[in-house]
């Protein structure tokens, strides 16, 4: 289906769907309320390999919920998710996670936390090959010769590198981002956006990236879905038909469809925020 304004919002020609979400609900256990709070309700959502899907919506919505039921951290209410047509029942090394707040270990190297998932899981590789995936790694989000500095001796926007760089550090098939670049400043916010578009496009890596950033939002996703306000639920999901890579000169503002894109993204968020005060309200 093609909008007035030039927004596509057809899924059809995609590659092998890798995570499905079926009229998925879930939400929390309110201990000391004794009550359920529905964060996410009747999600349809499908991500397909080599896939970068971006969630969008008020703050609130569930954005955050619904990459923990990816992750395997909650469990559907109704509904089901399944990764490669199974459901998701716990963690997997298959399914990495990056943080807004730089969840680096304070009290380990830039090598030792970029270390971290091979310490839990076996992952078939020598020591030699671990130590050298973890070494190019941390050359690719371009932290070489920070190995041995602790986080506390780096920038907000290299300590963001240490989280992506234990994130990819495994070849997971599954980036889970939650708001990665959030706490950073435009300008580094823009030079680790083309770095991650780098990195995943070599890699061929799947992606489910949230922001609240529309200009994020198009600059990385092929599709953005709009999350309504709580109990989420997807609004509308839009194509974005701008070649890869778009970063690298980092001019995506010009090309023909991002007015129209930022135009009909910015809409259906404003609205989805008006709706969120209404509820509170
Ligand atoms: N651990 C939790 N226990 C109870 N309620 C929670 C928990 N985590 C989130 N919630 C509630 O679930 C709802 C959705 O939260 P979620 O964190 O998924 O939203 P979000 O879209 O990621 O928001 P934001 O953009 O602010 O990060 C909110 O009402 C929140 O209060
Ligand atoms: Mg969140």
């Amino acid at each position: 289906m093609t909008l007035s304004n030039g927004v596509t919002t057809n899924t059809a020609g995609r590659g092998t769907p890798l995570v499905v979400a079926e009229n998925l609900t879930v939400g929390y256990e309110l201990e000391r309320e004794r009550k359920l709070l529905t964060a996410l309700t009747n999600i349809n959502l499908t991500v397909h390999e080599g896939e970068f899907v971006v969630l969008v919506g008020p703050s609130g919505c569930g954005k955050t919920t619904f990459i923990n039921a990816v992750a395997g951290l909650l469990q559907p209410w109704e509904g089901t998710v399944t990764y490669q047509g199974k459901p998701i029942k716990g963690t997997s090394r298959d399914r990495s996670m990056v943080f807004q707040d730089y969840a680096v270990m304070p009290w380990r190297t830039v090598e030792q936390n970029v270390r971290m998932p091979f310490e839990f899981r076996d992952s078939g590789l020598s020591n030699s090959q671990i130590d050298e995936r973890i070494q190019t790694m941390i050359s690719d989000v371009g932290l070489q010769g920070f190995e041995h500095s602790y986080p506390h001796e780096l920038s907000g926007g290299m300590r963001q590198r240490v989280g992506i760089a234990r994130a990819m550090v495994t070849q997971p098939k599954l980036l889970l981002a939650d708001e990665p670049f959030g706490a950073l400043d435009a300008m580094t916010r823009e030079v680790l956006q083309a770095q991650l578009e780098k990195l995943v496009m070599n890699a061929g890596q799947t992606v489910v990236f949230i922001t609240h950033s529309i200009d994020e939002a198009i600059s990385l996703g092929d599709r953005i879905a709009v999350i309504s306000h709580r109990p989420g639920t997807v609004r509308e999901i839009i194509d974005v038909n701008i070649e890869r890579p778009r970063l690298a000169e980092g001019e995506i503002t010009r090309h023909p469809e991002y007015g129209a894109l930022r135009e009909h993204l910015w809409g259906l968020v404003k609205d989805e925020a008006l709706g969120a005060r209404g509820a509170v309200a």
